[in-house]
């Protein structure tokens, strides 16, 4: 057989990778008989019994830790809280009408700078600094922008959720309201092969550093296709005092094939399974302040999109009534998630440098025929 013409192998064409499996993982599985669960461990589970902090030891460190090693790891958390000072000058530097995903990437791409990855600062101890230091980051840009305020960023909190409320708040929060963040950072944390996780698996596969994959990812998961839905969900559903309002407004967004924010799956076909997780939460919360809106409209919007479309709320449509309860601005909806988030992609980071091999798919060609160069003043 003649080798000259080059073969192409036969490719189904699947706009945006759809259905197409890119590699292995035993991070999580998402998706058909696991539903989804992270190192097999159902989701249900581990947002009724566990701690954010255990389930961002079991993704980056491969199993759930001991008693020990949970309050070492929590204390090793709570120890690395304190912003560099040359962080917080950046942060300073950025204006107020930043967007908050913006301030989280340019504060990791700094870090990358001032704490670069080597022998004295592994994958590990970079993962740990970056889940400690970023409800600081956030915070800190924040009440700066807006009020001058340099708050101090270290608090005696127990954990990352409630350091984070108790940041935001300058008080500490409940126990319902640091449960609820506990549950929703778990939720988040991981999510197999999402756009912003392959994006650092990519980046990663070149053998870049920690830092630029990071990047990456949160650049990835600032689009409202991704992360951003959530501060998009929340838009749409502010806009609506009742129920009634809400069917009229999203219906004729149908008619004009908007897309409603938070709704819908590329892996998922009847359901999100973290959804009836977020809800609970959306209706605990909404019962707690006697909120008769948001959850009532949320639902409403939940029922049209089923009924006309067969489309289902996927985690970041209830997150939005969540984080609104918790008093949590609408811009920090995102840059919440990379709180989390960051656990599970630096655990692919993790996974995809133990077995490496770059990622660099192929393209069908459909540009013009192959043509001659001609010099720029000959050219009309
Ligand atoms: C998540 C998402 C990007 C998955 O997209 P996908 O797998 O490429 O699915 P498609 O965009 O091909 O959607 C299939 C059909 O459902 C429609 N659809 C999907 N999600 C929709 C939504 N949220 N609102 C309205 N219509 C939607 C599409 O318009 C398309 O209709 P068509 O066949 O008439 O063109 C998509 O559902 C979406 O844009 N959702 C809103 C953003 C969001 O919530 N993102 C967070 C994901 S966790």
């Amino acid at each position: 057989m003649s080798t000259n013409a080059a073969v192409k192998p036969v490719v189904k064409k699947t706009g945006g990778l759809a259905g197409i499996v890119a590699g292995e993982t035993k991070i999580s599985a998402a998706g058909g008989a696991h539903t989804l669960e992270y190192r097999g461990y159902s989701i249900y589970e581990l947002a009724e019994k566990a701690a954010f902090e255990e389930v961002a030891y079991l993704l980056l460190r491969g199993e759930l830790p001991t008693k020990s090693e949970y309050d070492a790891y929590k204390k090793r958390l709570r120890g690395l809280r304190e912003l560099p000072g040359d962080l917080k000058a950046v942060l300073e530097l950025i204006p107020m009408d930043a967007h908050p995903m913006d301030v989280m990437r340019t504060a990791t791409s700094y870090l990358g700078n001032i704490e670069p990855e080597d022998a004295m600062n592994d994958q590990l101890s970079v993962a740990d600094r970056l889940v400690a230091l970023y409800p600081g980051i956030l915070v800190y840009w924040w009440k700066f922008a807006r009020d001058g305020d340099r708050i101090n960023e270290v608090t005696a909190a127990d954990s990352v959720a409630e350091h984070f409320l108790t940041l935001l708040h300058g008080k500490k929060p409940s126990d319902l309201h640091v449960q609820a963040m506990n549950v929703s950072l778990i939720l988040y944390a991981e999510h197999e092969f999402n756009a912003s996780t392959f994006t650092a698996r990519t980046i990663t596969s070149t053998t870049s550093d920690i830092y630029s994959a990071v990047t990456g990812a949160i650049g990835a998961l600032r689009g409202n296709l991704h992360g951003g839905a959530n501060e998009a969900a929340m838009e749409l559903i502010q806009k609506f005092k009742t129920p009634e309002d809400a069917i009229a407004g999203v219906t004729n967004m149908m008619a004009t094939k908007q897309l409603i924010m938070g709704f819908g799956h590329r892996v998922y076909t009847e359901a999100d399974p973290r959804n009836v997780v977020i809800k609970a939460w959306s209706k605990r919360l909404s019962d707690e302040v006697g909120n008769t809106t948001l959850y009532p409209v949320s639902e409403a919007i939940e029922k049209l999109m089923w009924d006309e479309k067969h489309l289902f709320p996927n985690l970041d449509f209830y997150s939005a009534s969540v984080y609104n309860l918790l008093g949590i601005p609408t811009p920090m909806f995102t840059p919440v998630f990379v709180m989390s988030r960051v656990t599970g992609w630096i655990a692919h980071i993790m996974e995809q440098r133990s077995n490496n091999k770059l990622i660099r798919p192929s393209a069908d060609y459909t540009g013009p025929e192959t043509r001659s160069f001609v010099p720029v003043e000959s050219r009309k």
